[in-house]
C-alpha cells in the first residue's frame, strides 16, 4: 500500500449525518470504478463482515447499513487510483453528501498509511477486519474443504508464516485488534463464522 498522508481529520459536512446511500448505488459507483474482481470481492468481504458485525451488536438497520458501506466502498478507489489512496472515495462520497461517519472509517482504515486515527468503533471494527479477512480468504482457497473446519490455531500459524499472503500486514492485523479491544482470537473466530464465501 503507498502511503498518502490524508493531512486532515474533518470529513463530510456533519448535517448529512443519516445520509447513507443504498446498496444499489454503491454497487454502481464499484461497478463503474473497480475492474478488478477480486477486489470487488474483497470489499463484499469487509462490507459483510461489518454488517455482521453490526447486527451481532444489536444495532439497528440504518447503523447497519452505515457500516456495510464503509466496508464495500474502504478500497473504492485502489483500482485506478492507487496514488490516491483513500482520498479519491472520500472526495466522491463529499461530492455525495455523505454521513461524515462513513469517511471517517474510510479514511482510518489504515493509520500508519494514512495519518488518522481510528476512533468510533466504526472506524476500529473497519481496520481490525480489513486485512484479517484478507488473510483468512487467502488460506480458505487453500484448504480442500475451505471454511469447513477452519480453526483459530490454523489461522495463527498462517498468520505467523510471513511467506504466506505476504502482502497482508502483520503489523496492522496485531494493532489493529488492540486498538478495537479485542482479542486475536475472538476477531478470527468471527471472521470464520461470518465470512462471505465465494
Ligand atoms: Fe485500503
Ligand atoms: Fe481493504
Amino acid at each position: 500500500m503507498t502511503s498518502l498522508k490524508l493531512n486532515r481529520n474533518q470529513f463530510g459536512d456533519p448535517k448529512n449525518q443519516g445520509n447513507i446511500m443504498d446498496v444499489g448505488e454503491a454497487n454502481s459507483l464499484l461497478s463503474e470504478w473497480v475492474k478488478n474482481e477480486k477486489l470487488v470481492f474483497h470489499m463484499k468481504q469487509v462490507g459483510h463482515l461489518m454488517k455482521s458485525y453490526a447486527e451481532f451488536k444489536g444495532y439497528d438497520k440504518s447503523t447497519q447499513q452505515m457500516w456495510y458501506i464503509a466496508g464495500l466502498l474502504h478500497d473504492a478507489d485502489w483500482d485506478q487510483w492507487p496514488d490516491e489512496h483513500c482520498k479519491k472515495i472520500i472526495e466522491e462520497l463529499e461530492s455525495r453528501n455523505q454521513d461524515p461517519r462513513i469517511m471517517k472509517a474510510i479514511a482510518s482504515h489504515g493509520p500508519i498509511h494514512f495519518g488518522v486515527e481510528p476512533e468510533s468503533e466504526m472506524d476500529k471494527m473497519l481496520y481490525a477486519f480489513d486485512e484479517l479477512s484478507g488473510l483468512i480468504h487467502a488460506y480458505s482457497l487453500m484448504r480442500p474443504q475451505a471454511y469447513e473446519g477452519m480453526d483459530i490455531k490454523g489461522v495463527k500459524k498462517r498468520l505467523k508464516d510471513k511467506s504466506f499472503a505476504a502482502q497482508v500486514s502483520r503489523e496492522d492485523i496485531a494493532d489493529a485488534s488492540q486498538r478495537a479491544g479485542i482479542s486475536l482470537e475472538e476477531l478470527i473466530q468471527f471472521v470464520i463464522d461470518n465470512q462471505l464465501r465465494s
